[in-house]
């Protein structure tokens, strides 16, 4: 059993997809163990990509994170780290594979309506960045 944080970002919550991306993790074995939905502060955004701060699109992001209210999730299942990310499909929208939920409900690299971790290590980091111990059930 693993544990991941999977961020619904600020396109999808504007378009209303929100119950449709969930019901794709809850119908593949996904369980919502923790959620809520937020407005990250610049320094939020800032600290939670820190690891992308030389990037040449850093900046970009952390201006999309904050652009409206985001849903945070922790994400519970066999193998959760891969099933998510294999859910979600390739960080590029153009890139994803049919059915995959950046296929289905993203624009572009920047507004690619989810966020996923990508190793149990990081995963671990990412809940413990949104989620006090008593918030996951
Ligand atoms: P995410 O999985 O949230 O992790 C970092 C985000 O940076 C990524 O999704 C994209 O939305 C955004 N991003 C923008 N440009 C790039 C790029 N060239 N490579 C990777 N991520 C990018």
């Amino acid at each position: 059993m693993e544990q991941t944080l999977s961020i619904i970002k600020p396109d999808a919550v504007k378009k209303g997809v929100i119950g449709k991306i969930i019901d794709r993790f809850e119908s593949n074995n996904l369980r919502i163990a923790a959620i809520k939905k937020l407005q990250l502060t610049q320094c939020d955004a800032q600290s939670f990509y820190a690891i992308h701060k030389d990037r040449p699109f850093f900046k970009d992001l952390v201006d999309f994170m904050i652009s409206g209210p985001v849903v945070v999730m922790v994400l519970e299942g066999q193998n959760a780290v891969a099933k998510n990310r294999e859910l979600m499909g390739a960080t590029n929208p153009k890139e994803a594979a049919a059915g995959t939920i950046r296929a289905d409900f993203a624009d572009s690299i920047d507004a690619n309506a989810v966020h996923g971790s990508d190793s149990l290590e990081n995963a671990k980091n990412e809940i413990a960045f949104f989620f006090g111990t008593r918030e996951i059930c």
